[in-house]
């Protein structure tokens, strides 16, 4: 009885995988049987539609000018493509070349050096005499402030950063000298906390995560990086991209277009960096980032505008991500129009037609002069107003 049985068994298998192969020739077969301008165009559709971010192979961002003159043109404008870089290549590096700082806490001097060859250091004479310290990555485009960081082995040899306890802000006549945000009280409790604050490996991977668009670090270095963040950083690495629209466009083919992703989806992807309320634990590392970088996309979500319009208003109803932001309030107007207009939305009953920025997202500042617009938009009371 057994022995049948098993040859059947065997049997069905074997029609099974014969069947399943023949499948998959004739699957396998199907795009030969289109023509080659329907293969490229599923090709581009699949490739536009499918790519994930994160995956993939990076091209240099410079490619993506040659069909987005547009975006590629207003781009490098942007604080986004000017938020990384080495020390030695920061603008105002030579600038700082013999320029001291009294930490007004501990009372040491520090002094500033600059040469061509070694870049950017600094030295506390009255504590380590000559030894001067490297000043290795300048953060920030400098539209706020510029804090520096150092990448050291600790004792364990792993990688982690010093960031160093002096920054220099974008002050109203010039660049000034100050205190990082977030360094104000701190003990030193080890000869490197004098240059400054210790940055655990995670926390200096987010460092990066965040103003730059790839990079790996090891031991003391980024191999591979990528300052800024670029295009590949919001979109996707584009190398599938390029090749796919290039053959599409040698065919002459036109590759649909896809909408524009839905204000919710786009506000998540902003706030990968710019945080979300509930998302900034991992900034608990850096108190004095917090202020500025948690606030717009939290503020934002808690406003009725957003709350009452659903999947209407996201970060580009009012920003361009390939453009500069406008400081003009007179720009934004209009978007507040588009809504409050009567019939749909409510009117203002102070003033119906401009000035909006001015009292409903007025300038907050916090330590440090740090400033920025309120996110939460929201009915101005008084004692706010007299403020302004
Ligand atoms: C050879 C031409 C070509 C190159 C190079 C190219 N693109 Fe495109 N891209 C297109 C075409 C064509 C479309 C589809 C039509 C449209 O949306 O403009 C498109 C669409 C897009 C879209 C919107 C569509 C979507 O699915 O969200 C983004 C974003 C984009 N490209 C980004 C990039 C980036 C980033 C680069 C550089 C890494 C790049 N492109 C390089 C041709 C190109
Ligand atoms: C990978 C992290 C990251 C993502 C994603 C990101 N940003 Fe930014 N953004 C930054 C950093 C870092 C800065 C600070 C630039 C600087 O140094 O001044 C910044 C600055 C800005 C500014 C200040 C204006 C300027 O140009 O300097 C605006 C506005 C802004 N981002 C809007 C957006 C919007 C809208 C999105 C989503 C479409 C977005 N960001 C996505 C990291 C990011
Ligand atoms: C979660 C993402 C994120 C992480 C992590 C992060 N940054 Fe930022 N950083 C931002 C964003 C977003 C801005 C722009 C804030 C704005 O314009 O509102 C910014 C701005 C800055 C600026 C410009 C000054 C300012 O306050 O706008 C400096 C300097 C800076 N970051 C340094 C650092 C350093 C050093 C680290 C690591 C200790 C770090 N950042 C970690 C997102 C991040
Ligand atoms: C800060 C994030 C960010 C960066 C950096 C960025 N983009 Fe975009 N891009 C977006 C978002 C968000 C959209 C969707 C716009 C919308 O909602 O209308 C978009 C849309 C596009 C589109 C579709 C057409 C359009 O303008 O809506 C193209 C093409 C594009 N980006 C190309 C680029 C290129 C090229 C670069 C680099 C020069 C770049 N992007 C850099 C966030 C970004
Ligand atoms: C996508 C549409 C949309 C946009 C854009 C928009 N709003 Fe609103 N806003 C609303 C809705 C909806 C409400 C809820 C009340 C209503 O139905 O009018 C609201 C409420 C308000 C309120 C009352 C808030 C409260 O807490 O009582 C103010 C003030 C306000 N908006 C000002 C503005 C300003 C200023 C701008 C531009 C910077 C703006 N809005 C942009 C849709 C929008
Ligand atoms: C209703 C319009 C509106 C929307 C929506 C909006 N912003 Fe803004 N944003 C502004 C205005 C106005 C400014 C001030 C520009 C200036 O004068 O420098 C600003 C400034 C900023 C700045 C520079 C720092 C500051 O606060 O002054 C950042 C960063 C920023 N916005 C991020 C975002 C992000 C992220 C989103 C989405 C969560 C967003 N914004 C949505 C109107 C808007
Ligand atoms: C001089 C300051 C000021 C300016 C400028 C201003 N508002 Fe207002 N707005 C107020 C005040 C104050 C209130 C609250 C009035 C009240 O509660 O009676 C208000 C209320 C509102 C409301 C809520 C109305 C309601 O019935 O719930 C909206 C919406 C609004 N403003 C939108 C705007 C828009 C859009 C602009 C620009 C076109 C603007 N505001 C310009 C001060 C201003």
């Amino acid at each position: 009885m057994n022995q049948p049985r098993q040859t059947f068994g065997q049997r069905t298998r074997i029609a099974l995988w014969l069947a399943i192969g023949g499948l998959c020739a004739i699957i396998a077969s199907l795009p030969l049987l289109q023509s080659p301008a329907e293969q490229t165009k599923r090709h581009a559709a699949a490739v536009l539609a499918n790519v994930p971010p994160g995956f993939g192979l990076y091209v240099e961002d410079r490619m993506c000018a040659e069909c987005h003159p547009d975006q590629a043109a207003s781009y490098p404008r942007t604080g986004h493509a000017h938020t990384l870089r080495p020390a030695a290549e920061w603008q105002s590096a030579a600038d700082l070349d013999g320029k001291a700082f009294p930490d007004p806490e501990r009372g040491i001097p520090y002094q500033y050096r600059f040469d061509p060859q070694k870049g950017l250091s600094v030295t506390a004479p009255d504590r380590f005499g000559n030894e001067s310290f490297p000043l290795r990555y300048a953060f920030g485009s400098g539209r706020r402030g510029v804090t520096f960081l150092t990448l050291i082995p600790d004792r364990l040899g792993q990688t982690v950063g010093v960031e160093h306890r002096v920054s220099v802000r974008s002050g109203q006549s010039g660049p000034v000298l100050e205190l990082a945000p977030g360094h104000q009280g701190r003990k030193a409790t080890q000869n490197v906390e004098h240059f400054g604050r210790v940055i655990d490996a995670a926390t200096l991977a987010r460092c990066f995560d965040c103003h730059a668009t790839r990079g790996e670090i090891r031991e003391q270095e980024i191999r591979g990086l990528e300052p800024n963040v670029g295009c590949q950083k919001c979109h996707w690495p584009g190398r599938g991209h390029v090749l796919a629209m290039r053959e599409a466009k040698a065919r002459g083919e036109a590759v649909p277009t896809r909408p524009p992703p839905p204000p919710l989806e786009q506000i998540r992807a902003c706030s990968r960096c710019h945080v979300q309320a509930g998302g900034d634990d991992e900034l608990e590392a850096m108190p004095g980032h917090i202020r500025s970088v948690r606030v717009q996309a939290s503020e934002l979500q808690q406003s009725r505008c957003f709350i009452q319009s659903p999947n209407r208003l996201g970060c580009t109803t009012c920003h361009d991500p390939h453009a500069p932001v406008s400081s003009d309030p007179a720009a934004y107007v209009q978007r507040c129009l588009d809504c409050h207009k009567p019939a749909s939305s409510a009117v203002c009953p102070v003033s119906p037609k401009t000035d909006c920025i001015r009292c409903h997202m007025p300038i907050q500042t916090a330590e440090n002069e740090i400033q920025w617009h309120d996110h939460r938009i929201r009915r101005a009371s008084k004692s706010e107003l007299q403020n302004q």
